[in-house]
């Protein structure tokens, strides 16, 4: 059975765990581990804009002794010049793992029921969860242990990173609170979906829709663009909507003194995020763009050697 990463509940509590403390390990001895030695090649498929995944992921694979192989989607055209089924089928018989980075979560299931290679998820439509070990990974080193800690995530909780961060967080045992505008969060099924995976954890997912009451006496607080990609046609609209669920100052005010504030960015500074704040003392989000890299060797090495 090949094993694949396309939504962040592929890993039980256990291995989430154990993939983050190889990715503690990994960042301490970068060059150590080397399962992709040979080269054995990996290909990072984008059909949308990317900076730190391609970077991250290249870096990485190259530090495990792999060979970072970049498919232009534009070029390669899955689902519109040959079927995902056929794309995965061939890139399966060249490279050791697939990274894919596309709009639909149901076109990344295919290509995972048909490459026979680990295929990874570099961010659908519904879900980021490299992001969300890199996030946690983050919250570990500045915080410590995740378990029982509240994370109050302000913004277009129905995006990717909303509910990547209810399953995510829930499988490592805290307390998310999503806070989004009407129309913006999580659906009832994936609050369900966390809620169970909290029964086993101890963890809890509710949406909380007043910023002030979801940010107060929270440990980790997080936002994200409020115009995801493939959204920029509602970009006004968005705007007029999400104003009241800006992180600024005031709003971070009601968390825990030593709180730390998460952003996967790119960041738009007065919109979803205040300057004052992802450039102030409590933000950590070069650490948490940097964690991409170990995070996400450790996936890669935790997929090849569990197949
Ligand atoms: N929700 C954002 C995440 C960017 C890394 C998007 O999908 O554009």
């Amino acid at each position: 059975m090949t094993r694949h990463f396309l939504a962040d509940d592929d890993l039980s509590p256990a291995e989430q765990a154990e993939v983050l403390e190889l990715a503690a390990t990994l960042k301490a001895s970068p060059y150590d581990a080397r399962p992709l030695a040979g080269p054995q090649s990996v290909a990072m498929v984008f059909d949308k804009p990317t900076l730190r995944t391609q970077v991250s992921f290249g870096a990485g694979i190259a530090e495990l002794g792999g060979n970072p192989m970049l498919v232009e989607g534009r070029l390669a055209g899955i689902g519109i010049r040959e079927s995902v089924e056929d794309v995965a089928r061939v890139l399966g018989r060249q490279v050791s793992a697939i990274v894919w980075r596309t709009f639909e979560q149901s076109d990344l299931e295919l290509m995972a029921e048909h490459a026979g290679v680990p295929v990874v998820n570099a961010l659908t439509d519904e879900f980021h969860p490299c992001q969300l070990v890199a996030d946690l990974l983050t919250v570990r080193e500045h915080v410590g242990p995740l378990a029982g800690l509240t994370v109050a995530f302000v913004g277009d909780g129905a995006c990717n990173m909303g509910n990547s961060w209810l399953l995510a967080g829930a499988t490592a045992g805290m307390h998310v609170r999503v806070s989004a505008p009407e129309g913006y969060v999580p659906s009832p099924a994936m609050f369900d979906r966390a809620n169970a995976i909290g029964a086993t954890t101890g963890g809890s997912a509710t949406a909380v829709p007043d910023p002030v009451a979801a940010v107060t006496g929270a440990d980790v607080v997080v936002t994200d663009t409020w115009v995801s990609m493939g959204k920029e046609e509602e970009s006004a609209a968005r705007e007029v909507v999400f104003g009241p669920w800006s992180l600024t100052a005031d709003l971070l005010a009601h968390a825990q003194p030593e709180a730390v504030v998460l952003h996967c960015l790119p960041a738009y500074r007065g919109k979803e995020i205040a300057a004052d704040v992802i450039d102030g003392p409590q933000s950590v989000v070069w650490d948490e763009a940097e964690n991409r890299r170990h995070a996400q060797k450790a996936i890669l090495t935790y997929l090849l050697e569990h197949p």
